[in-house]
């Protein structure tokens, strides 16, 4: 349940939110991606919306209905969804990055459909954008809250994530627990901020989203 409080904070607010997986293109019948269904991302725009705010979904290639009163953004590859989020958070108040983001692209596209001549494929990948690093880094960054999907030592990863890349706010989450996270209906968080953490336990996406708008409501008030 929304408090007044929250609706209060956020009422009006640009909120722009990155979700879903992103597609890095190898030939032109495949692609490299990550497990994500969007889930988390568009629960939380729901509840963004609901607490009155002006949301802007960027979104990779997800099979889920677009929340009513999102704006969207649809978008491809790490490249794209990094060009998309830079111009839509000029004017943003607060970014939250559930978003899978390919951490490698393949170094070439090869023009035709490779075949499969050899017993062995090899492939370089070089980096992509950090879209969240990015933003946060802005001389005039929004309230940014990143996402941590972590197998192990989940708390210090994602520690380590709030401080490196200068976030407001951080929202672990531990991908070795069976049935929650990726493509499941629920999911627990971490949420970790300068000077405070809370733990949310296993619920429903919209569950937590709500619980998450509300912690970030909260802090983005503070600072
Ligand atoms: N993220 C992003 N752009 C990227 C990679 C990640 O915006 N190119 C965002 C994700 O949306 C998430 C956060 O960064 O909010 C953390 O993603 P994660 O994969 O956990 O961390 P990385 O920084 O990519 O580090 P690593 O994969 O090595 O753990
Ligand atoms: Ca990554």
């Amino acid at each position: 349940q929304l408090t007044t409080s929250t609706a209060q904070v956020l009422q009006g607010k640009k909120v722009v939110i990155t979700a879903g997986p992103t597609r890095e293109e190898l030939d032109p019948v495949r692609y490299i991606s990550n497990h994500s269904s969007g889930k988390m991302g568009y629960a939380i725009a729901q509840a963004a919306v609901a607490a009155g705010a002006q949301v802007e979904l960027v979104s990779g290639p997800v099979t889920l209905p677009v929340p009513a009163g999102c704006a969207i953004h649809r978008t491809v590859s790490a490249q794209q969804m990094h060009a998309q989020v830079m111009h839509s958070v000029k004017d943003a108040d607060i970014f939250i990055a559930t978003a899978a983001v390919a951490d490698y692209r393949p170094k070439q596209v090869a023009a035709q459909k490779i075949k499969k001549n050899n017993d062995e494929l090899t492939l370089t990948f070089v980096k992509n954008p950090d879209i969240l690093n990015d933003v946060a880094n802005l001389p005039d960054a929004p309230f940014t809250v990143g996402f941590a999907a972590e197998s192990e030592n989940v708390e210090a990863y994602a520690r380590k994530k709030l401080a490196s890349k200068k976030l407001a706010m951080i929202a672990a989450n531990d991908i070795s627990q069976p049935g929650l996270g990726f493509n499941s209906d629920r999911n627990a968080l971490h949420v970790i901020w300068n000077g405070g953490d809370k733990k949310l336990p296993t619920g429903s996406k919209m569950m937590l989203a709500e619980a998450l708008i509300s912690l970030i409501a909260e802090q983005y008030n503070k600072s």
